[in-house]
């Protein structure tokens, strides 16, 4: 897969893929990421990429033109499955979404900024808009990051059979059972006893019985 984010302040995001799964997962070309600085694509001397809004008001807006200009680059070059704007206006990110996507060859993610991205944007270069909550953040590189990291380790090969995401929360619209390691008694706090009887059909068992209880008084909008 191929991950191709563009941002105007790409330097945000660097740091999210250079350790640990997202780090091994491209040095080991499982995925490929691409970090693109709109600012490349600005037609002006001083590197523009932004503008007032018709109308005034409103702040900053990303204007059409680099946005386009590196769309077409990225297109000349490979064909894209979604190109994702990413919005707090978007549809709310779920891990259905993150399973759909990590089955996608090349993406395109584009990262907002400063008040907003000129509407023509919207309506005529993406094919889809993804928030990550009902917050705003003061752009989308966060939310890329995030974007990013769920679906890349859903990517075969990227976690091993222990780390396993067909165990994660969510996966099977359960949250995750509690997780112990040592010590086993640890200032008179102990850990359920079935998970050091070495029973594995009753541990596989008593997992499961946790995550439904968990599920259903933390989350239980997950059952319906
Ligand atoms: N940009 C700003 N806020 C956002 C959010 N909640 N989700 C995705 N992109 C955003």
């Amino acid at each position: 897969m191929r991950i191709d984010i563009i941002s105007a302040v790409p330097e945000l995001m660097s740091s999210s893929f250079g350790h640990s799964i997202l780090k091994r997962a491209i040095a080991n070309q499982l995925v490929e990421v691409n970090l693109i600085n709109l600012r490349d694509y600005a037609s002006n001397k001083q590197k523009q990429i932004d503008d007032y809004a018709f109308g005034g008001g409103a702040g900053m807006v990303l204007m059409i033109e680099p946005i386009d200009a590196c769309l077409k680059d990225l297109k000349s070059q490979r064909t894209y499955d979604e190109i994702i704007y990413m919005s707090p206006d978007g549809e709310l990110l779920n891990q259905k979404i993150c399973n759909q996507l990590s089955m996608q060859k090349n993406i395109v993610i584009l990262c907002g900024h400063y008040k907003g991205i000129d509407e023509r944007v919207r309506e005529h270069l993406i094919t889809r808009e993804i928030s990550i909550g009902d917050y705003v953040l003061s752009g989308g590189e966060i939310a890329a990051a995030v974007l990013s990291d769920a679906v890349i380790r859903l990517l075969p090969g990227v976690l091993n059979d222990e780390t396993s995401a067909l165990s994660d929360s969510f996966q099977d619209n359960l949250l995750a059972p509690p997780v112990y390691t040592r010590p086993a008694e640890y200032q008179n706090w102990g850990i359920p006893p079935i998970l050091l009887s070495g029973h594995s059909a009753n541990i596989d068992k008593w997992r499961h019985e946790q995550s439904l209880e968990r599920t259903k008084s933390r989350r239980p909008d997950l059952l319906k």
